[in-house]
């Protein structure tokens, strides 16, 4: 069955690495999901964001995770699976995700006032710890969208502020702003600079910022998210046939695998899973224009996405044979 995020982020914090949060919202994600968790022995979180469950179906998102589990069980390994809403924005959104079988929610109220935030998130832990569901909070705002809030301007967190956001609220994790953003632009071409081959470097995260923040909360679980790479070969390949990205730039996977062994138990990766799928439809559907069996592009597919989490597993969070 599903578990909340509690046992896993107490691992994952003693063992210095992340657990991976994958967004979903169809069953070939599902399946490239757990295909790659039970391959690697790793434990994960299915993400849903407010919009992803509009498209998909509380119901129909119900049980296919449940169904997630039975599968991963089926294909050989029992996956710690947790279902968690991603961004959630009103109590109201949590608390249906709660009556419909999420085991973790995120209450972001990170671009509301300070007092805001805590009241909001207080009052989603206080409804949620009743079911044994686990609270994300978030505090600092993240550049570029934050789901369907677009935020022209971000804010780091402040470190001062943490320890007492986490004692009225009574989060089980806190989700930090310390450079990353959502999406495949993560930043603008001017705010980095380029290596040898011409490829664009952005400015490194802000670890200074991560370490205050253990400081202050020590042992305390950290969420990143905004953590996609946006690998420069599915940009390369989309590009190739006929998609057009431009000046696309992720988080280097050398900072992220940085981060996991600190106080980071939880990296959200969402844009990338995206950029994989995306370029092998596109790859399959140029090379076969006469191909119309939806299997025929979206298995490929879902292979290159099992591929794709099979590395963020194993290369950079380090959650293989974790669970
Ligand atoms: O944080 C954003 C996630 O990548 C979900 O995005 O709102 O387009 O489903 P979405
Ligand atoms: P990316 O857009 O970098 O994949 O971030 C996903 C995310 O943070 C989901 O909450
Ligand atoms: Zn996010």
């Amino acid at each position: 069955g599903l578990v909340n995020t509690r046992e896993l982020f107490k691992k994952a914090f003693a063992g210095k690495y992340a657990i991976p949060a994958f967004n979903f919202n169809n069953m070939e994600q599902m399946q490239a999901i757990i295909q790659a968790c039970v391959e690697t022995k790793s434990p994960v979180i299915l993400q849903v964001s407010s919009g992803a469950r509009k498209y998909a179906n509380q119901t129909l998102l119900r049980y296919m995770a449940q169904g997630a589990c039975e599968y991963a069980k089926e294909l050989g390994f029992n996956v710690p699976v947790v279902l968690h809403l991603d961004h959630g924005d009103s109590f109201e959104l949590c608390k249906s995700c709660i009556e419909y079988g999420f085991s973790s929610v995120m209450i972001d109220g990170s671009a509301l006032p300070y007092e805001k935030n805590v009241e909001l998130a207080a009052k989603v832990v206080d409804y949620a710890h009743k079911y044994d569901v686990t609270v994300e909070g978030e505090l600092g705002v993240l550049a570029g969208i934050e789901d369907e809030v677009s935020h022209e301007t971000h804010s780091y967190t402040r470190p001062e502020e943490v320890e007492d956001f986490v004692k009225k609220t009574g989060v089980d994790s806190l989700a930090i702003s310390i450079g990353t953003s959502h999406g495949a632009y993560k930043f603008k071409p001017e705010q980095c600079t380029r290596n040898a081959e011409g490829k664009l470097v952005p400015p490194p995260l802000r670890f200074d910022i991560l370490k205050e923040v253990e400081k202050r909360i020590p042992g305390f679980p950290i969420v990143l998210h905004g953590s996609s790479s946006v690998p420069q070969q599915y940009v390369d390949i989309i590009n190739a046939n006929g998609g057009k990205l431009e000046a696309a730039v992720g988080i280097p996977e050398e900072q992220l695998r940085q981060a996991a062994e600190s106080a980071v138990c939880k990296i959200n990766i969402d844009s990338d899973g995206r950029l994989a799928m995306t370029a092998a439809v596109r790859e399959v559907l140029a090379k076969k224009p006469a191909e119309f069996d939806p299997r025929k592009y979206l298995g490929p597919a879902r292979d290159e996405l099992k591929k794709l989490y099979m590395h963020k597993i194993i290369n950079v969070l380090g959650s293989a044979n974790k669970a």
